[in-house]
């Protein structure tokens, strides 16, 4: 296939604007896929993806369009739009030469939008504004096209109309992809050199690498060479996704598709890594900037004996998705198991949630945390284990990472707006209005303070009107002390977490009302108490059950009694012994969620 007839591009949008929706409609029209119900965001593969109704892992699809009698091959990777995967969408776009950039024409432009613009503006790429949902009652197209002209200084008729949904001028999305966006500059003639930019792990064929050909070809067969490892491989298998695996003999210049080539570990299969032929090596391409964790927790098997299977399954896991790091950790209370680093906390469910749908693990989590620093003198240590956190009297001083974070919302929310950041230690930086309603704050935030419910809140106070979006910005001194959580005494290490000295009794006041909400009465008192050091700052007391749960059994039917017994049992295994308290495992995750 000729390079010129070639247009690699990504969909890039802020959450439910409708990039998946619009990607079906795509490959209904050139007949990729067959126009039913159950097609329905045939691209969100992942049972996660398809439950929660986003996207998680970006996908590619080839396919063919015929615009004025010419042949097209077009190369679309579906990427996803939350704050979390922004990593999947700079790689994605790596291996494109245009985007559509979608707004909601009711909703304009949010906080995503603006950060991939950014990310799609720096990568030099060509930007065609789509306007999607124009069917909606509330859609007011002329008013986020002086938006996008306004902040990003495209010229609002270069914005197309559509609406993903009916059906609507998608065929036009699609003549102007052939006609505004450049074709790949790769040269068949060059020698072979193709970017790994995602990778997937098949149990019986281990990787499957997606690659994009900047140079040359590569046929079934061919000897290749990785850049990172050195090591060499024969090319099994390759072909284009369209969406589906689709086997060919070769792949060209300018072409994307997928390859398996023997890779059987997870470290053979670097994202960001050059594959060329073992007779022409070629100069290594950029690649990517590791993506850096943001995020960590702790993850143990609730019974040691699972500690293999969960092994296997996090390795295998984190080949799929390679921003998550992994290092081994172990903790008395909780035996031996890992910490493990996140690019946020959505990142984080969907981890723990794959873990358990995909592999049947049965885990325990504790609470997310920053990656803090100390100093001491000159040295500085990283902190991602509360558990480790050093003392005061060692210590110079503490720091904190902290993030420059945009919010878009009508005006109307300003205040409210200001007093929540005020609230999470934030200073703001600039408000610029976008329209005539509506504003876009900029302020810097200690991450700690948004990483777990930040975006809930703000969404639920602005009723859903406000978007944030947030990118690393460096460090800060900070006052910083562990607060310890106590069930009658005894610490429960899920959720010892490191707090900012000023907001330790708010955290741990919400902590201990929530964690009583979500423990269930037992036979005796439960104290639920927040302790700095030995200092109690917090206290919430859970009452014990009056009666006996056999006394319904009127004493003498042995089976009923040994069914009730049972059943408790079966109740139990989601349950955490902590001293002589049974937590139900999810209780934690929604006592941080809340605070
Ligand atoms: P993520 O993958 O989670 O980032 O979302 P997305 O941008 O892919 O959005 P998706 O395609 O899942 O669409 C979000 C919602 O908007 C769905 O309920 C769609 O049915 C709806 N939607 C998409 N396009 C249109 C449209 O043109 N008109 C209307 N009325 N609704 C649309």
């Amino acid at each position: 296939f000729p390079v010129e007839r070639i247009r690699n591009f990504s969909i890039i949008a802020h959450i439910d604007h409708g990039k998946s929706t619009l990607a079906d409609r795509l490959l209904e029209i050139t007949g990729a896929i067959v126009k039913t119900e159950r097609n329905k965001q045939v691209l969100d593969k992942l049972q996660v993806e398809q439950e929660r109704g986003i996207t998680v892992k970006a996908q590619t699809a080839s396919v063919f369009y015929t615009h004025q009698g010419q042949q097209y091959l077009l190369n679309l990777i579906d990427t996803p739009g939350h704050v979390d995967f922004s990593y999947e969408v700079s790689r994605s776009i790596s291996a494109c030469q245009g985007v559509l950039l979608i707004v909601d024409a009711n909703q304009g432009i949010q906080a995503q939008t603006v950060a991939n613009f950014y990310l799609a503006f720096e990568a030099q790429l060509t930007i065609i504004p789509v306007i999607n949902k124009i069917d909606l009652k509330n859609a007011d197209p002329e008013r986020v096209e002086a938006q996008i002209e306004k902040v990003f200084d495209i010229p609002r008729e270069e914005c197309i109309r559509i609406s993903a949904k009916l059906g609507t001028n998608v065929e036009r999305v699609l003549q102007e992809i052939v006609e505004r966006l450049p074709p790949p500059t790769a040269s068949r003639d060059d020698s072979f050199k193709a970017l790994v930019f995602d990778s997937d792990f098949s149990h019986y064929r281990g990787v499957v690498a997606n690659v994009a050909v900047f140079g040359g070809q590569v046929r079934k067969g061919d000897r290749i060479v990785s850049a990172y490892l050195g090591k060499s491989y024969e090319v099994n298998e390759l072909g284009l996704l369209r969406p589906h695996e689709h086997p060919t003999d070769r792949l060209y210049a300018g072409q994307v598709g997928y390859m398996v080539a023997g890779m059987k570990d997870v470290k053979e299969a670097q994202i960001g890594d050059t594959l060329y032929h073992q007779q022409h090596p070629v100069d290594a391409l950029p690649g990517f900037k590791p993506a850096k964790a943001m995020v960590f927790a702790g993850i143990y098997p609730m019974d040691q004996s699972e500690y293999t299977g969960l092994r296997s399954a996090i390795d295998k896991l984190t080949l799929n998705d390679s921003s998550v790091t992994v290092q081994k950790d172990s903790s008395l209370a909780l035996g031996a198991g890992w910490r493990l680093g996140f690019l946020g906390l959505l990142h984080m469910e969907v981890f723990n949630q794959r873990l358990e749908q995909e592999y049947n693990a049965n885990v325990v989590v504790t609470a997310p945390t920053v990656p803090y620093k100390a100093e001491h003198g000159s040295e500085e240590i990283t902190i991602v284990n509360p558990a480790q956190f050093p003392d005061r009297s060692v210590v110079s001083q503490y720091l904190e990472p902290m993030v420059n974070g945009t919010i878009l919302a009508p005006d109307s929310y300003i205040g409210k707006i200001m007093t929540l950041c005020l609230n999470r230690r934030a200073t703001q930086e600039n408000m610029v209005y976008i329209d005539d309603h509506r504003v876009m704050m900029k302020y810097i935030f200690p991450l700690n303070e948004i990483v777990v419910d930040f975006y809930d809140l703000l969404k639920s106070m602005s009723s859903g009107y406000a978007s944030f979006d947030y990118e690393n910005a460096g460090y800060q001194a900070a006052d910083l002390i562990k607060m310890d959580i106590l069930l009658n005494g005894k610490s429960v290490e899920e959720l010892t977490m490191i707090v900012h000295r000023q907001r330790a009794y708010n955290v741990g006041k919400a902590m201990c009302e929530r964690l009583k909400d979500s423990i269930p009465r037992q036979m005796f008192e439960i104290a639920v108490q927040a302790a700095i050091g030995s200092k109690v700052i917090a206290r919430e007391t859970i009452k014990p059950f009056r009666k006996n749960v056999l006394a319904k059994c009127y004493g003498g039917d042995i089976t009923r009694k040994m069914k009730l017994l049972k059943r408790q049992a079966e109740g139990k295994k989601k349950m955490r012994r902590i001293g002589n308290i049974d937590v139900p495992k999810d209780a934690f995750i929604n006592v941080l969620k809340r605070t």
